[in-house]
């Protein structure tokens, strides 16, 4: 039972979705000892730059650099290979630059990993969950449904030789299906029963998530902007067990 505890919590990231460390301390504070998986995207890490990485892996955290790379081949296996140096357990490109471009991130991001160090989870993100049908269709000029341009980057992904995608957990078993169950997914458009749905739209709850076959869930404000995150932190970790056990 403790086992799955704690492959559970190490399998609930939780967005820093901040601007500075003052905030990311206040926030992660509490939270010690419980979480063990957060996310630092670009409002963070622009703001605070590479130290806020290994300020939060000297905190015993793993940590999701969520970057979204999107560049020409060579730009983007430099960058990998910058960044992992940083010392975080996960990054991602944009699947929509192609598999060239993927495949060569996933050639920097190798080189440079140190020598006996673990090389980080390398995963693509596939249309942006806010990107609708319509702005799909009309704007990028892509036509068809957006599932299956999702499943369909998925698949380039996995030909790129990433490790997994990041995606609406709706999409998880579709995914599942084109790309094999050891595909990684990354799920974010997490809210607990009764929480603020935000402006996200294609929501489930976290134990719905994990149902789908999600391997890790991104949780930001439901956590974060709670008046108890920890309190709300530990009822979802009890209704996750609950659903599974
Ligand atoms: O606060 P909330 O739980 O909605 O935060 C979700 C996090 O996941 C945010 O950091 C957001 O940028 C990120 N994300 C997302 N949808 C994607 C990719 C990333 O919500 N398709």
């Amino acid at each position: 039972m403790q086992q799955q505890l704690t492959d559970i919590r190490e399998r609930m990231i939780v967005a820093l979705d901040f601007s500075t460390l003052d905030e990311v301390k206040k926030c992660i504070e509490p939270l010690q000892g419980h979480i063990r998986y957060v996310k630092v995207g670009m409002e963070l890490a622009y703001a605070e730059g590479p130290a806020i990485v290994s300020f939060l892996k000297e905190k015993g955290l793993n940590v999701f650099l969520d970057l979204k790379v999107h560049d020409i081949p060579n730009t983007a296996k430099g960058a990998m290979r910058s960044l992992a140096r940083l010392g975080a357990d996960m990054v991602n490109v944009h699947a929509a630059g192609g598999v060239a471009m993927m495949a060569a991130a996933r050639e920097g991001l190798e080189q440079g990993t140190a020598a006996g160090a673990a090389r980080p989870l390398l995963i693509g993100v596939t249309m942006l969950t806010s990107t609708g049908l319509q702005t799909m269709n009309q704007e990028l000029a892509i036509p068809g449904a957006v599932e299956d341009v999702v499943v369909h980057y998925a698949r380039m992904t996995k030909q790129a030789g990433l490790d997994g995608v990041v995606a609406s957990p709706l999409e998880v078993p579709m995914i599942k299906k084109a790309a094999g169950d050891a595909f990684v997914t990354v799920t974010p458009g997490i809210r607990p029963l009764g929480a603020d749905q935000g402006d996200q739209t294609r929501i489930t709850t976290p134990e719905q998530a994990f149902r789908l076959g999600s391997d890790y869930l991104v949780i930001g404000r439901a956590i974060t902007g709670a008046k108890d995150p920890v309190g709300v932190w530990q009822s979802i970790v009890a209704a996750v067990e609950k659903d599974r056990s």
